[in-house]
Protein backbone atom coordinates (compact mmCIF):
# COMPACT_ATOMS: atom_id res chain seq x y z
CA UNK A 1 0.00 0.00 0.00
CA UNK A 2 1.50 3.54 -0.65
CA UNK A 3 1.82 5.48 1.82
CA UNK A 4 0.58 8.91 2.32
CA UNK A 5 3.34 11.62 2.62
CA UNK A 6 2.06 14.84 3.60
CA UNK A 7 3.60 18.11 3.74
CA UNK A 8 2.35 21.93 5.34
CA UNK A 9 3.81 24.38 2.59
CA UNK A 10 3.05 27.84 4.17
CA UNK A 11 2.48 30.62 1.41
CA UNK A 12 -0.88 29.87 -0.87
CA UNK A 13 0.37 32.32 -3.89
CA UNK A 14 2.65 31.52 -6.87
CA UNK A 15 5.37 31.00 -5.49
CA UNK A 16 3.99 28.55 -2.54
CA UNK A 17 2.66 26.70 -5.90
CA UNK A 18 5.98 26.15 -7.31
CA UNK A 19 7.28 25.06 -4.07
CA UNK A 20 4.86 22.31 -3.92
CA UNK A 21 5.97 21.12 -7.41
CA UNK A 22 9.20 20.77 -5.93
CA UNK A 23 7.43 18.89 -2.59
CA UNK A 24 5.95 16.25 -5.12
CA UNK A 25 9.04 15.65 -7.28
CA UNK A 26 10.52 14.90 -3.73
CA UNK A 27 7.94 12.26 -3.04
CA UNK A 28 4.97 14.30 -0.92
CA UNK A 29 2.10 13.67 -1.93
CA UNK A 30 -0.32 15.42 -0.13
CA UNK A 31 0.00 19.39 0.17
CA UNK A 32 -1.55 20.82 3.14
CA UNK A 33 -2.18 24.76 2.91
CA UNK A 34 -1.35 27.18 5.48
CA UNK A 35 -1.58 30.85 5.09
CA UNK A 36 -2.37 33.99 7.39
CA UNK A 37 -4.63 35.94 4.92
CA UNK A 38 -5.89 33.62 2.23
CA UNK A 39 -8.94 31.05 4.37
CA UNK A 40 -10.06 29.15 1.58
CA UNK A 41 -8.51 25.76 1.04
CA UNK A 42 -5.79 26.94 3.75
CA UNK A 43 -5.03 26.51 7.40
CA UNK A 44 -3.67 29.36 9.36
CA UNK A 45 -0.97 28.20 10.95
CA UNK A 46 -2.08 27.64 14.27
CA UNK A 47 -4.87 25.57 13.66
CA UNK A 48 -2.35 22.97 11.44
CA UNK A 49 0.19 23.07 14.18
CA UNK A 50 -3.13 21.79 16.69
CA UNK A 51 -4.25 19.23 13.76
CA UNK A 52 -0.91 17.82 12.33
CA UNK A 53 1.67 18.38 14.85
CA UNK A 54 4.50 16.41 13.28
CA UNK A 55 3.89 17.09 9.61
CA UNK A 56 6.97 19.55 8.32
CA UNK A 57 6.62 22.82 6.99
CA UNK A 58 8.36 23.98 3.60
CA UNK A 59 7.99 28.15 3.28
CA UNK A 60 6.45 28.95 0.20
CA UNK A 61 6.09 32.74 0.67
CA UNK A 62 7.99 34.98 -2.85
CA UNK A 63 8.71 37.88 -0.72
CA UNK A 64 12.03 38.15 0.90
CA UNK A 65 11.23 40.25 4.25
CA UNK A 66 7.99 38.24 4.30
CA UNK A 67 9.40 34.72 4.18
CA UNK A 68 11.59 35.79 7.27
CA UNK A 69 8.67 36.51 9.79
CA UNK A 70 6.93 33.57 9.11
CA UNK A 71 10.68 31.56 9.67
CA UNK A 72 11.21 33.45 13.01
CA UNK A 73 7.15 32.81 13.99
CA UNK A 74 8.24 29.06 13.41
CA UNK A 75 11.34 29.20 15.21
CA UNK A 76 9.26 31.03 18.33
CA UNK A 77 7.57 27.47 18.49
CA UNK A 78 10.72 25.45 17.99
CA UNK A 79 9.61 24.60 14.12
CA UNK A 80 12.47 24.51 11.51
CA UNK A 81 11.20 24.74 8.18
CA UNK A 82 11.66 21.48 5.85
CA UNK A 83 15.08 22.21 3.36
CA UNK A 84 13.69 21.33 0.02
CA UNK A 85 16.11 20.23 -2.76
CA UNK A 86 14.77 19.51 -6.08
CA UNK A 87 16.03 16.02 -7.65
CA UNK A 88 17.18 17.08 -10.44
CA UNK A 89 19.26 20.59 -8.96
CA UNK A 90 23.45 19.28 -8.33
CA UNK A 91 24.63 20.19 -4.89
CA UNK A 92 28.65 19.74 -3.85
CA UNK A 93 28.88 17.36 -1.13
CA UNK A 94 30.68 19.77 0.88
CA UNK A 95 28.06 22.62 0.27
CA UNK A 96 25.74 23.86 2.92
CA UNK A 97 22.43 24.37 2.80
CA UNK A 98 20.47 26.05 5.68
CA UNK A 99 17.06 24.98 6.68
CA UNK A 100 14.13 26.17 4.82
CA UNK A 101 15.58 26.87 1.79
CA UNK A 102 14.60 25.57 -1.73
CA UNK A 103 16.18 24.78 -4.15
CA UNK A 104 14.73 24.10 -7.38
CA UNK A 105 14.87 22.06 -10.62
CA UNK A 106 18.22 21.88 -12.19
CA UNK A 107 20.03 24.58 -10.23
CA UNK A 108 23.58 24.25 -9.08
CA UNK A 109 25.47 24.84 -5.71
CA UNK A 110 29.00 24.25 -6.24
CA UNK A 111 31.82 23.05 -4.10
CA UNK A 112 32.71 25.38 -0.77
CA UNK A 113 29.50 27.40 -1.45
CA UNK A 114 27.04 28.05 1.84
CA UNK A 115 23.17 28.69 1.23
CA UNK A 116 21.76 30.60 4.19
CA UNK A 117 18.33 29.85 5.66
CA UNK A 118 15.44 30.42 4.10
CA UNK A 119 17.01 30.88 0.81
CA UNK A 120 15.27 30.70 -2.51
CA UNK A 121 17.58 29.39 -5.32
CA UNK A 122 15.50 29.71 -8.30
CA UNK A 123 15.12 27.27 -11.37
CA UNK A 124 18.34 27.05 -13.21
CA UNK A 125 20.34 29.24 -11.38
CA UNK A 126 23.77 28.25 -10.78
CA UNK A 127 26.05 29.41 -7.83
CA UNK A 128 29.46 28.77 -8.29
CA UNK A 129 32.83 27.56 -5.46
CA UNK A 130 32.87 29.23 -2.55
CA UNK A 131 30.19 31.76 -2.46
CA UNK A 132 27.79 32.80 0.46
CA UNK A 133 24.11 33.48 0.16
CA UNK A 134 22.80 35.33 2.94
CA UNK A 135 19.49 34.23 5.06
CA UNK A 136 16.13 35.35 3.09
CA UNK A 137 17.44 36.00 -0.41
CA UNK A 138 16.39 35.44 -3.51
CA UNK A 139 18.85 34.11 -6.31
CA UNK A 140 15.89 34.60 -8.92
CA UNK A 141 15.73 31.53 -11.87
CA UNK A 142 18.88 31.58 -14.43
CA UNK A 143 21.15 33.95 -11.79
CA UNK A 144 24.61 32.95 -12.31
CA UNK A 145 27.32 33.57 -9.50
CA UNK A 146 30.74 33.35 -10.38
CA UNK A 147 33.25 32.11 -7.48
CA UNK A 148 33.54 33.46 -3.82
CA UNK A 149 31.10 35.88 -4.21
CA UNK A 150 28.35 37.28 -1.41
CA UNK A 151 25.21 38.30 -1.46
CA UNK A 152 23.63 39.71 1.75
CA UNK A 153 20.90 39.08 4.09
CA UNK A 154 17.84 39.41 2.26
CA UNK A 155 18.74 40.50 -1.03
CA UNK A 156 16.94 39.77 -4.05
CA UNK A 157 19.10 39.07 -7.55
CA UNK A 158 16.62 39.01 -10.41
CA UNK A 159 16.30 36.61 -13.27
CA UNK A 160 18.97 35.89 -15.42
CA UNK A 161 21.76 38.43 -13.73
CA UNK A 162 25.02 37.33 -13.59
CA UNK A 163 27.66 38.29 -11.04
CA UNK A 164 31.40 38.15 -11.41
CA UNK A 165 34.02 36.08 -9.30
CA UNK A 166 34.50 37.78 -5.74
CA UNK A 167 31.66 40.44 -6.04
CA UNK A 168 30.39 41.04 -2.28
CA UNK A 169 26.56 42.67 -2.54
CA UNK A 170 25.36 43.75 0.68
CA UNK A 171 22.06 43.26 2.58
CA UNK A 172 18.72 43.80 1.46
CA UNK A 173 19.57 44.58 -1.85
CA UNK A 174 17.86 44.39 -5.29
CA UNK A 175 19.84 43.58 -8.46
CA UNK A 176 17.51 44.24 -11.77
CA UNK A 177 16.99 41.42 -14.10
CA UNK A 178 19.22 40.60 -16.61
CA UNK A 179 22.32 42.67 -15.16
CA UNK A 180 25.60 41.99 -14.88
CA UNK A 181 27.44 42.63 -11.70
CA UNK A 182 31.03 43.81 -12.31
CA UNK A 183 32.11 45.59 -8.56
CA UNK A 184 30.99 45.30 -5.27
CA UNK A 185 27.49 47.19 -3.93
CA UNK A 186 26.44 48.34 -0.11
CA UNK A 187 23.27 47.42 1.84
CA UNK A 188 20.21 48.64 0.35
CA UNK A 189 20.67 49.80 -3.31
CA UNK A 190 18.96 48.79 -6.72
CA UNK A 191 21.17 48.11 -9.32
CA UNK A 192 20.39 47.77 -13.02
CA UNK A 193 22.10 47.13 -16.29
CA UNK A 194 25.25 46.11 -17.71
CA UNK A 195 27.54 46.92 -16.51
CA UNK A 196 25.12 46.87 -13.16
CA UNK A 197 25.14 51.01 -11.28
CA UNK A 198 23.40 52.13 -8.55
CA UNK A 199 19.64 53.81 -9.64
CA UNK A 200 18.36 54.58 -6.01
CA UNK A 201 18.50 53.91 -2.46
CA UNK A 202 15.36 51.52 -0.93
CA UNK A 203 14.21 52.47 1.96
CA UNK A 204 13.68 49.72 4.68
C1 LIG B 1 14.43 46.26 -10.46
C2 LIG B 1 12.93 46.10 -10.52
C3 LIG B 1 12.47 45.41 -9.22
C4 LIG B 1 12.26 47.46 -10.65
O1 LIG B 1 12.53 48.23 -9.54
P1 LIG B 1 11.92 49.68 -9.41
O2 LIG B 1 12.44 50.25 -8.13
O3 LIG B 1 10.45 49.65 -9.62
O4 LIG B 1 12.66 50.39 -10.63
P2 LIG B 1 12.14 51.52 -11.60
O5 LIG B 1 11.16 50.94 -12.56
O6 LIG B 1 11.72 52.72 -10.77
O7 LIG B 1 13.45 51.87 -12.40
C5 LIG B 1 14.53 52.58 -11.82
C6 LIG B 1 15.62 52.63 -12.86
O8 LIG B 1 16.14 51.30 -13.08
C7 LIG B 1 16.03 50.93 -14.47
N1 LIG B 1 15.73 49.51 -14.54
C8 LIG B 1 14.76 48.84 -13.89
N2 LIG B 1 14.83 47.53 -14.18
C9 LIG B 1 15.88 47.38 -15.03
C10 LIG B 1 16.46 46.27 -15.69
N3 LIG B 1 15.98 45.05 -15.49
N4 LIG B 1 17.53 46.49 -16.46
C11 LIG B 1 18.03 47.71 -16.64
N5 LIG B 1 17.53 48.84 -16.05
C12 LIG B 1 16.46 48.66 -15.26
C13 LIG B 1 14.90 51.81 -15.01
O9 LIG B 1 15.02 51.95 -16.40
C14 LIG B 1 15.17 53.10 -14.26
O10 LIG B 1 16.29 53.72 -14.83
P3 LIG B 1 16.47 55.33 -14.85
O11 LIG B 1 16.31 55.78 -13.42
O12 LIG B 1 17.85 55.53 -15.39
O13 LIG B 1 15.36 55.81 -15.72
C15 LIG B 1 12.49 45.29 -11.76
O14 LIG B 1 12.79 46.02 -12.93
C16 LIG B 1 13.20 43.95 -11.85
O15 LIG B 1 14.18 43.80 -12.56
N6 LIG B 1 12.68 42.97 -11.10
C17 LIG B 1 13.23 41.63 -11.05
C18 LIG B 1 12.14 40.66 -11.42
C19 LIG B 1 12.58 39.25 -11.25
O16 LIG B 1 13.71 38.89 -11.36
N7 LIG B 1 11.64 38.40 -10.96
C20 LIG B 1 11.92 37.00 -10.77
C21 LIG B 1 11.00 36.42 -9.75
S1 LIG B 1 11.14 34.68 -9.70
Amino acid sequence: METIKRIGIYGVGGHGRVVAQIARACGYSEILWIDDAVKENAYDFETFKTAYADIPVALGVGSNAARQRVFEKLAAIGVEPLTLIHPSAVIAADAAVGCGSVIMPLAVVNTGTTIGEGVIVNSGAVVEHDCHVGDFAHLSPKVALAGAVRVGLRTHVGIGSSVVQGVSIGADAVIAAGSAVIASLPDGVMAAGVPAVIKKELRQ
